[in-house]
């Protein structure tokens, strides 16, 4: 049993690097993004009150998406693990997934940060916008989920620094260099 929290600011590859790491670990994931789109595909009462605030880069208020993980977390007990992908966001939120974790006799594992250059990140997410057609893959609300990390995402690296659960990786290069990269820091704290 392993849980993982892997963070990074948008575009570093939590999405890209969970899907590996699922299939090396056989663990569950948990994307609070990826639920939240989900639920505005589905026409959901959750999901229309989460698009504006999706849609213009903010974040998604803490209630709703603590909700929506405590809910996830319940139907998913017999699971070998988590990796969490964007979640926790806030300090708030990083304390009410402690809190749940521990009604289940749980803990954060690790939180593995990605390290990516700013330039980097917005040729990534632009790259992507042709693709898939994201819709908050647009360069002005990109800049805005960038500031939105900085101000209220990032202090959560001093948050897991001070429990000691914090490790730190090089986000450029391949996604496979990469994913080497994780998979040593995730082997050494197993
Ligand atoms: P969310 O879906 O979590 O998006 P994000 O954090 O902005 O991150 P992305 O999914 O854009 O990037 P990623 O790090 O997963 O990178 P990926 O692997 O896709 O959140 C979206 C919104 O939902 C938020 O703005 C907020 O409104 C709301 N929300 C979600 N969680 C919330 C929460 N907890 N609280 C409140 N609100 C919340 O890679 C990006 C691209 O780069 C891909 O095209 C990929 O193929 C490519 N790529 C990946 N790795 C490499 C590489 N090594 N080299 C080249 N290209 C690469
Ligand atoms: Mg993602």
């Amino acid at each position: 049993m392993i849980n993982i929290v892997l963070f990074g600011p948008p575009g570093s590859g939590k999405g890209t690097q969970s899907e590996k790491l699922i299939k090396k670990y056989g663990l569950s994931h948990l994307s609070t993004g990826d639920i939240l789109r989900n639920e505005i595909a589905e026409g959901t009462e959750l999901g229309r009150r989460a698009k504006s605030y999706m849609d213009a880069g903010d974040l998604v208020p803490d209630h709703e998406v603590i909700a929506m993980l405590t809910r996830r977390l319940a139907g998913s007990k017999d699971s070998p693990g988590f990796i969490f992908d964007g979640f926790p966001r806030t300090v708030e939120q990083a304390g009410a997934l402690d809190q749940e974790l521990e009604k289940l006799g749980l803990r954060v594992d690790i939180m593995v940060s990605l390290e990516v250059e700013k330039e980097e990140l917005i040729k990534r997410l632009l790259l992507r916008a042709k693709d898939t057609g994201r819709a908050d893959d647009t360069l002005e609300v990109i800049e805005k989920r960038l500031e939105v990390y900085t101000s209220q995402t990032m202090p959560l690296i001093d948050f897991y620094k001070k429990m000691n659960k914090y490790a730190s990786v090089d986000g450029m290069g391949s996604v496979d260099d990469i994913f080497g990269r994780i998979v040593r820091v995730v082997d050494d704290c197993k």
